[in-house]
């Protein structure tokens, strides 16, 4: 049976200060959840020491926002593996639809951010998704078809999650029908051809959707970008029934 992973994408958001006082109020809030599942927070990298310094890790684990494919070398603004192990990461997110927009990250270079991130031992949340205007022009499932094939060439699904994140849902408060979803889920399983892959969604989720997003049978978890910054609210999402 697949576990789920619940992950908080906290983007550019929270001091090492505020993670600290995150942090205090959060943990006893998941402190009892069921073992079927995974938490994971990818705070901004100034906050990833803040996080390490908390020794309860069985209960939460933590990503990064990005990974670079190379050890070291000239990369300014670039992060690497080898640097974030150093501080207990697990995941490393690639592929949002941010980066890909504000700085055009290719298919091909989130190939190499996955592939990297894999053979230096972290699990890569590589995040697929379509715009409005695709959707519209009935292109979802061939936008989706080509970041797989192209964003996941040479991974191993094994030790790997998938994200779906629907741009026009990312922050807009427009979260995709839980049926619709499912349909594109299952479609990334199908091209990915392993069954136990894990496949999350993304795109406003909250308290009050995550209990039937996380019965649909193809979601397997849930990027969350605002209701994780609540400590409350993140909690709740954590404890979806
Ligand atoms: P929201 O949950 O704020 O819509 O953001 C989703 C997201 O981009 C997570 O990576």
């Amino acid at each position: 049976m697949r576990k789920s992973v619940i992950a908080g994408n906290w983007k550019m958001h929270m001091t090492c200060a505020e993670s600290k006082i995150y942090l205090e109020e959060f943990l006893p809030l998941i402190r009892d959840i069921p073992n079927d599942r995974k938490i994971v927070i990818a705070p901004p990298f100034t906050a990833i020491s803040t996080f390490s310094s908390y020794t309860d890790f069985e209960y939460l684990n933590i990503s990064s926002q990005n990974i670079h494919w190379e050890d070291q070398g000239a990369f300014t603004a670039e992060i690497s593996p080898k640097m974030l192990l150093e501080h207990g990461v697990k995941y490393a997110i690639v592929g949002h639809s941010e980066p890909r927009k504000y700085f055009s990250e290719s298919d091909e270079q989130i190939n190499k951010r996955a592939v990297f991130a894999q053979a230096s031992g972290l699990t890569p949340i590589v995040c697929v998704g379509e715009s409005l205007e695709q959707r519209e022009r009935g292109e979802a499932d061939r936008v989706i078809t080509r970041q797989v094939e192209q964003g996941l060439e040479n991974t191993d699904p094994s030790n790997l999650i998938v994200a779906y994140e629907p741009i026009w849902a990312i922050g807009t408060g427009k979260t995709c029908e839980a049926r619709d979803a499912n349909k594109i889920c299952a479609l990334i399983r199908k091209l990915i051809g392993f069954n136990d892959v894990i496949i999350q969604y993304g795109g406003s989720v909250k308290p009050s959707n995550i209990d039937e997003i996380m019965s649909m049978s193809d979601i397997d978890g849930v990027l969350v970008g605002g209701s994780s910054l609540e400590p409350n609210s993140f909690a709740r999402i954590a404890n979806y029934e």
